[in-house]
């Protein structure tokens, strides 16, 4: 690509972004830049078309193509007890402070097929502090938030899921919280009864109620510096007096200005708490 073909792109992506935000409110022109242009030409592969600028009277007049749009640019990799070690901690480290509460509020940001809620929703259970617990998941990636809701996931991740499960420190059988059939497993739905699943866009939509607990992991990575600190502010602003937020492995709150009003619970797994 020449210079001049790349500010075009630049050029023609900034228009892109502008249309959208104008029609639809989303803003994608925060994410991080070389991740966004990857999925942008990613998109007009499979949409056929040859110019980013073909995207926008598509978008503006045909809100399913929008729809899938929105799809390709939300990652949403995941799996159950994802980076074990951390529901380890979470268990050791969170967990009795949690049981003082006579009513447990989780926030999963960000939470793709919904994998993350699940485990929570066991490792809850096993704690036995399900019963006085609401969670509530949400995305922005309306597709995913559907298929969260179903709790059905390929047979074929079990082994994975299973692995995962007893480096998390699981005091039961994985197997116990779900039904196997058709190449599937659907987990029970005792655990969906604790979960909402809603749409919350991180970018533009407010403040999510007085939470105990936030997870916002693996999500943040995808934005810039400045939309960064902007969601960080607003997951500090959920969270209660003395709440936990956690985000993911390759994530910091370091720069951001809520770094210094949270106190460091585990360091390794970026679980902070709330100073005041
Ligand atoms: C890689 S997944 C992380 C799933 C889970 N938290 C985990 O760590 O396994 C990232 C999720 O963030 C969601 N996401 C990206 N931008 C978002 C936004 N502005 N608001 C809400 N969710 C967003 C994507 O749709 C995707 O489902």
């Amino acid at each position: 690509m020449t210079e001049a073909g790349n500010s075009d792109q630049d050029f023609e992506l900034k228009l892109l972004l502008s249309a959208v935000q104008g029609k639809y409110g989303y803003q994608f022109g925060s994410y991080a830049r070389a991740s966004l242009m990857r999925r942008v030409r990613r998109h007009m592969q499979t949409s056929g078309v040859q110019h980013i600028s073909d995207l926008i009277p598509l978008f503006l007049h045909d809100e399913s193509a929008f729809a899938a749009f929105v799809k390709d640019m939300s990652v949403v990799v995941t799996e159950m007890f994802r980076n074990p070690e951390f529901f380890k901690s979470l268990r050791e480290s969170i967990v009795p402070i949690l049981k003082t509460y006579p009513f447990i509020k989780v926030w999963h940001a960000g939470c793709a097929s919904g994998q993350e809620a699940y485990s929570m929703a066991i490792l809850l259970d096993e704690e036995g502090l399900l019963d006085r617990c609401q969670i509530y998941a949400t995305d922005f990636n309306d597709q995913a938030l559907r298929h969260a809701k179903t709790g059905i996931y390929p047979e074929s991740e079990m082994a994975l899921y299973e692995e995962n499960y007893r480096k998390a420190g699981g005091k039961r059988e994985l197997s116990d919280y779900c039904h196997r059939g058709y190449d599937s497993i659907k987990f029970n739905g005792r655990l969906a009864d604790h979960i909402t699943f809603a749409n919350h866009n991180l970018v533009t939509d407010g403040v999510f109620g007085e939470m105990n607990l936030i997870l916002c992991r693996n999500v943040l990575i995808y934005f810039n510096q400045e939309l960064q600190d902007r969601v960080l502010q607003l997951l500090f602003d959920s969270l209660c007096s003395r709440g936990v937020l956690c985000i993911g492995k390759r994530e910091n709150i370091l720069f951001s200005s809520i770094g210094d009003q949270l106190e460091v619970a585990d360091r390794d797994q970026r679980i902070y708490r709330k100073c005041i």
